[in-house]
């Protein structure tokens, strides 16, 4: 018996508990914080605690960091070698402000080149990313194409994330533009202040895990549907053919097309489970994806 499109009638509940592992490629990432005069003290504290804030909401994937500051230049005060999986905080907690200018192309040249790098402890296959920190404009714009075009070549994705009101001017957004990979949707972050950089963690660890794609999940949900009941369910050619017609139509609403689909089989060897329910009879079973 073959299966036919009009046999797919519903699909309901495919919302479901997510449980992640670590795994995947691994995500090598470098927080470059501004440490020039015009962030004031207690806001450069709060910098480092959003810094610290956004680590350990990462920490429980395949992640590695480094943490690095500019002003006239540029100090990578933990590099990924340095970078300790128990006392990281500390780590973070003791770089003090260089309280100078404004060089953030140059600092960001600076980390392509001698961060990014195994001597530093990046690691071959690991996802890149650069997290810049910003509170203004900065004094050599003109390095911004070299730089970000060694970063581009060295596979390192740029997020750019201004702090203030002076990212409400165009030139002052345009810069983030030009520090973040494209799209801008995705890379540029603008907040108001130091205290409202809280607000975009959620969002960020989101990006930075979903949009890498580096993350392995697994989800598993419950999937109810519609059959006609003179399938044989038991048969792998139709469990496999029901599996590719869902896959099919959720790739049609985005499910990445890495994604492994399988059959999760319950304590009593069967997939599917019969649910009475008004006049028709409705499977029930489980499957299993992963991303
Ligand atoms: C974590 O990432 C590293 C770097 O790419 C990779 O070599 C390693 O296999 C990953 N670990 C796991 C458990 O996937
Ligand atoms: C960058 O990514 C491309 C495509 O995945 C790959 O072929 C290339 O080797 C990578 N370059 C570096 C420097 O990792
Ligand atoms: C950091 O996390 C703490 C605890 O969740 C929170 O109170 C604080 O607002 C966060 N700060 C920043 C800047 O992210
Ligand atoms: C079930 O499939 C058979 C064969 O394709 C068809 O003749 C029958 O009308 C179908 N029944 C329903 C309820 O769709
Ligand atoms: C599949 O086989 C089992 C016995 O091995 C049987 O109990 C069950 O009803 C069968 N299911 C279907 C849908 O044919």
């Amino acid at each position: 018996m073959k299966w036919s499109a009009i046999h797919l009638l519903t699909f309901i509940g495919l919302t479901s508990c997510v449980t992640s592992e670590l795994t995947g490629q691994g995500l090598d990432i470098a927080f470059l914080m501004d440490g020039s005069g015009s962030v004031g003290a207690d806001n450069f504290i709060v910098m480092k605690t959003f810094v610290k804030n956004l680590t350990a909401s990462l920490l429980e994937f395949n992640t590695s960091f480094a943490f690095v500051q500019y002003s006239s230049g540029t100090t990578i005060h933990v590099n990924f070698h340095q970078f300790q999986r128990t006392g990281w905080e500390n780590q973070v907690d003791s770089i003090s402000q260089i309280g100078s200018n404004t060089y953030t192309a140059g600092a960001i040249q600076t980390v392509v080149n001698d961060l990014f790098d195994s001597s530093a402890g990046a690691r071959p296959n690991a996802h890149r990313i650069l997290i810049v920190l910003t509170d203004g404009q900065s004094s050599d714009t003109s390095t911004y194409p070299s730089a970000t075009a060694l970063a581009d070549r060295k596979n390192i994705t740029r997020y750019a994330i201004g702090i203030g009101n002076v990212f409400d001017s165009q030139s002052a957004t345009d810069e983030l533009r030009s520090i973040a990979s494209s799209p801008e949707s995705d890379y540029v972050f603008k907040v108001d202040s130091f205290e409202a950089l809280d607000k975009i963690i959620s969002s960020l660890v989101k990006r930075i895990t979903v949009i890498e794609a580096t993350v392995m999940r697994r989800q598993i949900v419950r999937v109810e549907l519609q059959v006609n009941l003179t399938f044989d369910l038991n048969n792998t050619v139709v469990q496999d053919e029901i599996l590719n017609q869902i896959k099919l139509k959720l790739q049609e609403q985005g499910l990445p097309s890495n994604t492994k689909l399988s059959w999760i089989k319950q304590p009593d060897g069967q997939i599917f489970h019969k649910k009475y329910n008004e006049k028709s009879v409705k499977e029930q079973k489980k499957s299993k994806d992963e991303f």
